[in-house]
């Protein structure tokens, strides 16, 4: 896998997260840095990354172009992070799974919206590290 953009996102500070972010690439651990930053956050150490409590304006704005509607349907938003947008499909009606592989995030996902009706569950979208140039689609907290 090509992490080479990855690298360069995360470590142009010197903050402790970009050095246990460096490490953990270094590590040949593509993924584990989200643990770590959320988990920075939660400490108060590097502000808590994503945590917009609203849905994101696009996925709301293609939600209602297209006059979504999701009772009696069921939907799954990866890497859902601090929940915005798994409560905003779950308003929509749709039967909400939201995973992450972040436990803190699942947590804090929890703690934000504690009657929620989204099922949070910690869980690794699991695609094949050793493939070159594979590419994952996840919905991204910026515009
Ligand atoms: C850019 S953040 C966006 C978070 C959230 N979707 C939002 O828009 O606010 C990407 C999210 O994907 C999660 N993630 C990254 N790799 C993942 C994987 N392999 N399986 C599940 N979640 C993953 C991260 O922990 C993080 O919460």
């Amino acid at each position: 896998m090509r992490l080479e953009g990855t690298v360069a996102l995360v470590t142009g500070g010197s903050s402790g997260i970009g050095a246990a972010t460096a490490r953990a690439l270094a590590a040949g651990d593509a993924t584990g840095w989200f643990e770590q930053l959320y988990a920075a956050g939660a400490r108060g150490r590097v502000p808590m990354p994503w945590s917009r409590r609203d849905p994101h304006p696009l996925f709301v704005d293609w939600a209602q172009r297209r006059a979504v509607r999701g009772a009696g349907r069921r939907a799954v938003v990866v890497g859902c992070g601090l929940g915005a947008d798994a409560e905003y499909t779950a308003r929509l009606g749709f039967d909400t799974t939201g995973f992450d592989i972040s436990a803190t995030a699942i947590r804090l996902a929890g703690q934000r919206f504690p009657h929620t009706t989204v099922d949070y569950q910690v869980a690794d979208l699991g695609f094949p590290q050793h493939r070159e140039g594979f590419v994952m689609p996840l919905p991204v907290g910026q515009r």
